[in-house]
């Protein structure tokens, strides 16, 4: 079982022809409600892949509450865990989309109640996983705490440090992998050589880049996966996509270097279609990409 534990949110999305200076109105050209979360959305990535996926969060008690979970449910995630906290909102993101990119402000909502006793409340059920998928989306506590149980209990963890917060170095080496996206690489670890910092964590630090691929240290040389490329739509939920995808490869005994392809795949497809989740490839979709490769395990 992979258990994604992590932040369900809504989105709220506009979309415009011209990014607003501060103080200015401009004219958007749409505006959609859609399922998000970082956390959410690595879930239902990996659930869409064929993974066994337990989610473990809080939701308010409004009515995007009933619905994200709802929606999990939807796609073959177990939803028994995630707890309702009445008298809070459910977690949002206001997202603007110009020219097939994102800028988000994110407000936790219920995402902040994913606590240590909350954690706490649903041990039985987090030990019973193999993998943790982890974001920065819940208080940094929790994500200690959870790298250490992981830690403890040979629990295999993904760790996808965004949005960037501050976390102590030495629970870095405690996750199997890391996965952060140019940005948040050099905010973690500040403006070094990329190489030299990929050697550094060989076969666990993997920079997401976006169109130019990804990079990572095998364990001999640093290696240059490149992108493959396709239209894009809408990248909000590409790096979530990975990190379900890369995590669901994994957890079927695929190797890393197949799983970061497999999980190109599904990250290339995820930014076709608008929304977090809309473009989120199931198991079929990824195995009809000319790039599948018969010989992963799926
Ligand atoms: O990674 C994309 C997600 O981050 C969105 O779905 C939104 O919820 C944001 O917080």
């Amino acid at each position: 079982m992979i258990g994604v534990i992590g932040s369900i949110s809504t989105d709220f999305v506009v979309t415009t022809n011209r990014v607003p200076k501060q103080g200015e109105t401009v004219y958007g050209q749409a505006f959609e409600t859609t399922f998000g979360g970082k956390g959410a959305n690595q879930a239902v990535a990996a659930a869409r892949l064929g993974g066994r996926v337990q989610m473990f969060g809080c939701v308010g008690g409004d009515q995007f509450g009933q619905e994200t979970k709802a929606n999990l449910a939807r796609n073959g995630v177990d939803v028994t865990a995630i707890k309702t906290i009445e008298d809070t909102t459910t977690g949002s993101a206001h997202i603007t989309v110009f020219e097939g990119d994102n800028a988000i402000v994110y407000v936790p909502g219920a995402n902040q109640e994913v606590t240590v006793d909350y954690l706490k409340s649903v041990e039985a059920d987090l030990l019973a996983c193999t993998y943790f998928v982890i974001q920065n989306e819940i208080p940094m506590p929790s994500i200690q705490y959870l790298i250490d149980l992981a830690d403890a209990h040979d629990i295999k963890v993904t760790y996808d440090p965004a949005p960037f917060i501050e976390i102590d170095k030495a629970y870095l080496e405690k996750v199997d992998y890391l996965l952060p996206n140019e940005t948040e690489a050099k905010e973690m670890f500040g403006d070094q050589d990329v190489d030299a910092l990929l050697g550094q964590y060989p076969a666990q630090l993997l920079i997401t880049m976006g169109g130019d691929g990804i990079r990572y240290h095998d364990g001999e040389v640093a290696v240059h996966v490149p992108a493959i490329k396709g239209e894009v739509v809408d990248t909000t939920g590409a790096g979530d996509t990975f990190s379900g995808a890369f995590t669901v490869a994994l957890s079927k005994g695929n190797s890393l270097a197949d799983a970061i392809q497999f999980a190109s795949i599904a990250g290339s497809l995820s930014v076709q279609k608008f929304g977090a989740q809309g473009g989120m490839p199931t198991i079929d979709a990824l195995k009809a990409h000319e790039k599948f490769n018969d010989s992963w395990q799926v």
